[in-house]
């Protein structure tokens, strides 16, 4: 009996994920639900896959940064901590370095990697959060940075996203991202990854977006951007301050 009743609760909860939340992954709770199940599962294997390119793509970008190096500063889907590490090489004297990440998977293998650069708390520290609440007080961060986790967000939730980037930044603050972007380059590896995408976006989570337009629309002023090209992927950094019109 008490088989059975786990069996059918099983099978309920399977075709929740799989049709439910994996197809249409629309709004905030159906997004962090399909979101952290896929990240917790890919995080053992995620710096595997992840190229040395795309690390390299956030020490380049982390670099060109020209922002006070006293501040804090808070990553985004952080996920293995790769960007909180070139963070606190550019910034040693930083205040405050805060990665945040929806999946615990992932969150557990950044602490891994700032314990083994000894980056320790409380001027480093990692939680399990997500970037639609974040759990920090208004006008902390100098900089918010995120990389190829904005082309995850999907189009309805981009202005929730933005307007708790807004309330954490400071008015002087940096709003930076990393992220494939949208392009009519024929390249036929892009064309590929597109297809991908479309066909797999379960597999291939990350989309090409436009972030100097959304960003733009959503409260921000674009101070610089950056292009790159990952194995024929165009990817964009764009930093972008609070829009003081
Ligand atoms: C493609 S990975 C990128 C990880 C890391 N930033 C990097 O560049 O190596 C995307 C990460 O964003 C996280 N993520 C996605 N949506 C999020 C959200 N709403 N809040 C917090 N983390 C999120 C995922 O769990 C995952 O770790």
């Amino acid at each position: 009996m008490t088989a059975n009743l786990v069996t059918i609760k099983c099978f309920r909860e399977f075709i929740y994920r799989t049709i439910i939340i994996s197809m249409n992954p629309t709004s905030h709770t159906q997004y962090s639900h399909a979101v952290r199940n896929n990240y917790d599962r890919l995080s053992r294997i995620y710096d595997l896959i992840s190229g040395g390119t795309e690390r390299n793509l956030i020490r380049e970008t982390i670099s060109t940064l020209n922002i006070a190096g006293t501040g804090n500063y808070l990553d985004i889907g952080c996920g293995t901590g790769t960007g909180l590490v070139e963070l606190a090489k550019k910034y040693p004297s930083a205040k405050n370095v805060v990665g945040i990440d929806i999946s615990m998977g992932m969150c557990k293998k950044a602490v891994q990697k700032i314990t083994k650069q000894k980056l320790r708390p409380p001027l480093f520290s990692v939680c399990q959060a997500n970037g639609f609440s974040l759990p920090f007080r208004s006008a902390k961060f100098d900089l918010v940075f995120m990389s190829f986790t904005f082309e995850l967000i999907p189009d309805d939730l981009f202005q929730l996203l933005c307007s708790e980037v807004l309330r954490v930044l400071k008015l002087s603050g940096v709003y930076l991202t990393l992220n494939i972007n949208v392009s009519k380059s024929r390249n036929p590896i892009f064309a590929l990854y597109k297809w991908g995408h479309d066909n797999y976006p379960r597999l291939i989570d990350c989309r090409p977006v436009d972030s100097c337009m959304i960003l733009k629309t959503f409260g921000f002023e674009i101070i610089s951007t950056q292009t790159f090209n990952l194995w024929g992927i165009p990817v964009a950094s764009v930093s972008a301050s609070k829009d003081k019109k």
